[in-house]
């Protein structure tokens, strides 16, 4: 009924710390994708290529691709332009992720254009891609609705897909930037991309702001879908779009797919480790579930606990 392995992309050090201030220190930044990849996560987002300016916390990309590629799990970065993808080559990141938004609004806030020219941007990443030998995916923002615009309808998804398709980028993952995906709209779209472009492979990427995360996985699961994105410990949101919290954290997905007998790679108990080091690095309580209560399998002393005596 579900894939037996599923493949989850970290993204916490960069979806995860993008709209955060202060500034998380570049070292910290480097222990903690030190830290994933101990826990045996093979995929991390580990910055972003984009304008300092448009987002200060990852300004600090090239140091910390620089150190993170040297650990052995693919190192992706997220390029937005020609600039991103030149400094993302430079610095050594494996593969690069371009992104589009899926409606005008989230484009014109995200990348100061309409969606057209942010495809247009796509073509000459691409040809660095090709010339540096770098992996190339693509990201489609606001996939699944736009806190700008509401509704996102499915074929607008598809033309972009095909769009980037056409560019000669096989791999794309659906973003739901703000957590407005649910499972029936996660199913309509999934299959329309599929019917229209079946030999694109597709990530899904959830936030959990609605509550509805881990269940738009199952439903992305039941349709056969083997690759997600997640936070360790639910951090994370785009500066860009109003109301943005966290993503689906990574701790709680491994736990869920492991209860369903689903294969990860990734061992539990270091991912929660990695949760606890960046609560201490942010200085805040995350969302994260595991967090708080552990698996189901660490059981408490009955003599621990106060008991209720009548
Ligand atoms: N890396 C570093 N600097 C960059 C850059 C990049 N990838 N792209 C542009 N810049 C710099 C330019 O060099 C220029 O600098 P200058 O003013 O000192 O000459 C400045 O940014 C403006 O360049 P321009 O091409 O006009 O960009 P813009 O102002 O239209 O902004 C983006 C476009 C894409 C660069 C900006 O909107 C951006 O970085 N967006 C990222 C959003 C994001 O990360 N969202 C979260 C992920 S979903
Ligand atoms: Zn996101």
């Amino acid at each position: 009924m579900f894939p037996s392995r599923v493949e989850i992309t970290e993204v916490g050090a960069r979806d995860g710390l993008q709209a955060l201030t202060p500034f998380v220190p570049t070292q910290q930044k480097i222990a903690l994708i030190e830290a994933f990849a101990a826990s045996g996560l093979r995929r991390i987002e580990a910055s972003s290529f984009v304008s300092p300016r448009a987002v200060p916390q990852l300004a600090d990309a090239a140091q910390v691709v620089a150190a993170a590629r040297r650990l052995g799990p693919t190192i992706s970065a997220l390029v937005p332009n020609e600039k991103g993808a030149m400094r993302a080559v430079e610095a050594g990141a494996d593969e690069m992720v371009t992104f589009i938004s899926a409606s005008q609004s989230h484009s014109r806030a995200n990348l100061n254009r309409s969606i057209d020219d942010a495809i247009r941007a796509v073509e000459p990443v691409a040809r660095i891609a090709e010339r540096s030998a770098k992996r190339l995916r693509s990201a489609i923002a606001v996939a699944f609705g736009c806190p700008f615009e509401g509704d996102v309808p499915a074929a607008k998804v598809s033309e972009i897909a095909g769009a980037l398709r056409s560019l000669g980028i096989r791999e794309i993952t659906l973003g739901d930037t703000t957590g407005m995906a649910a499972p029936r709209h996660v199913e309509a779209v999934c299959e329309r991309l599929r019917s229209d472009w079946p030999d694109l492979v597709l990530t899904l990427h959830f936030h959990d702001t609605r509550g509805l995360g881990l269940v738009n996985v199952l439903t992305g699961l039941r349709l056969g879908i083997d690759r997600y994105e997640a936070a360790t410990g639910g951090v994370g949101g785009c500066p860009f779009a109003p109301g943005a919290t966290g993503n689906i954290c990574t701790e709680d997905v491994v736990y869920m797919l492991s209860e369903l007998g689903v294969q990860t790679g990734i061992d539990l108990e270091a991912a929660i480790a990695s949760a606890r080091g960046l609560e201490q690095i942010l200085g805040r309580t995350l969302p994260g579930k595991l967090l708080r209560a552990g698996p189901r399998s660490q059981l408490h002393a009955l003599d621990a606990v106060r008991h209720a005596v009548g």
